[in-house]
């Protein structure tokens, strides 16, 4: 019978447990990108806290957008020796790392300064009020190029695998967003044309690293907005990676331009699990489901009865680094409340905070 301590493999990468530390925002790097040694020990202390495989935050590939603040960066080679000492400190204590890689586009709050807002379209970002520049071709053909640099800079510097981070609003994932993608060129109209860029990344990832690298992306299933991406886009997308050779899924969804009342983020434990389930069982290609993962049997119950092949968690783990090595023990208490992610709300009861 599967369970949660259960050694898999994606695409040649052994990991020891079903658990993953899916990408968080830390904002641990110097002002330029670099790794710091509070960030290396964030990761140390997770890769010790029994986490099988561990996502980085988003890291900028390309030095044509300003840093989100002390976001990582790998938009150039000196940034790799940095990187080898966050990924040898994760090795030693047992844990894949995975590095997601990622272009923020309209999803930036401070001011750009000189450098551009890039999107696939010129649409003001509902959530960050800031009007992207619509890319030429030659700026999405650098925009590929940026992350394949970086991809091959990640396998460089001993990371297992990249994340192409698609999800949430973030420059790829826009292109896939009807709302803000209103080209008529190849890169807009259909689903098919909307994912170009996706796939176009993708396929330079690709030929960069080598066919044997594990190559990852975080996708929305759907981005519950008006002229949203729907599930049934979201299907067509990951066909289309599957069949180009993508490695591995990892099912999310919404954003900041989601309507509150339509995502189902805080609503149920697991809120992707269905989408994700679907996924998995049409396609070739191992799918993980992040969002609201918090108790230890419900996960349990989740990887025997989908086809899921593993769990992703932020939060819990922002609050208890070591909760993995707790559940290997007696204590399988669940991690955080799902309803406000500050309770620990043990037995699943009522919400302390968000009480209905
Ligand atoms: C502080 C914070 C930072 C995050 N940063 C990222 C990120 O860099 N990339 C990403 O894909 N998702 C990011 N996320 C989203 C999480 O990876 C995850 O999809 C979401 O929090 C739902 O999982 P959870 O319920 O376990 O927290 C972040 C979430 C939080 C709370």
């Amino acid at each position: 019978m599967k369970t949660l301590f259960d050694e898999i493999e994606i695409a040649g990468m052994k990991l020891k447990n079903r658990f993953i530390r899916s990408a968080t925002f830390d904002g641990f790097s110097d002002e330029h990108g670099c790794p710091t040694p509070s960030l290396y020990a964030i990761y140390e202390d997770l890769a010790r806290g029994g986490v099988g495989t561990i996502i980085t935050g988003l890291t900028s590939v390309s030095n044509t957008e300003q840093l989100m603040g002390r976001q990582m960066a790998i938009h150039d080679d000196s940034f790799i020796p940095g990187y080898r000492i966050m990924t040898d400190a994760a090795h030693r204590c047992g844990a894949a790392i995975i590095m997601q890689l990622a272009c923020h586009g309209s999803q930036y709050r401070e001011d750009a300064g000189v450098k551009p807002i890039w999107g696939p379209s010129t649409v003001e970002d509902i959530a960050y009020k800031k009007t992207a520049q619509e890319m030429s071709r030659e700026e999405i053909a650098r925009m590929r190029e940026d992350f394949a640099n970086g991809a091959f800079r990640a396998k460089q510097a001993g990371f297992d695998s990249v994340q192409l981070h698609a999800a949430h609003g973030y420059l790829l994932s826009k292109f896939l967003t009807p709302y803000y993608n209103q080209r008529s060129d190849e890169y807009g109209g259909s689903i098919e044309n909307r994912g170009r860029a996706l796939f176009e990344t993708y396929q330079a990832v690709r030929e960069k690293v080598g066919p044997d690298y594990p190559v990852l992306i975080k996708i929305n299933c759907e981005d519950f907005m008006e002229q949203g991406m729907t599930f049934e886009e979201c299907r067509c997308v990951c066909a289309r990676l599957a069949e180009l050779g993508i490695d591995a899924i990892e099912v999310s969804g919404g954003s900041f331009s989601s309507r509150p009342n339509e995502s189902p983020a805080r609503k149920e434990e697991g809120y992707f699990r269905w989408h994700a389930d679907q996924l998995a069982r049409e396609l070739p290609v191992p799918v993980i489901v992040v969002g609201g993962n918090r108790d230890y049997e419900t996960m349990t119950n989740l990887i025997r009865e989908s086809a899921i092949i593993a769990v992703s968690l932020s939060r819990p783990l922002i609050r208890e680094c070591a909760l993995i090595e707790r559940w290997k023990g007696e204590d399988r208490s669940r991690a955080l409340c799902v309803s406000c992610n500050k309770c620990f709300n043990p037995k699943g009861t009522s919400c302390v905070f968000n009480r209905e």
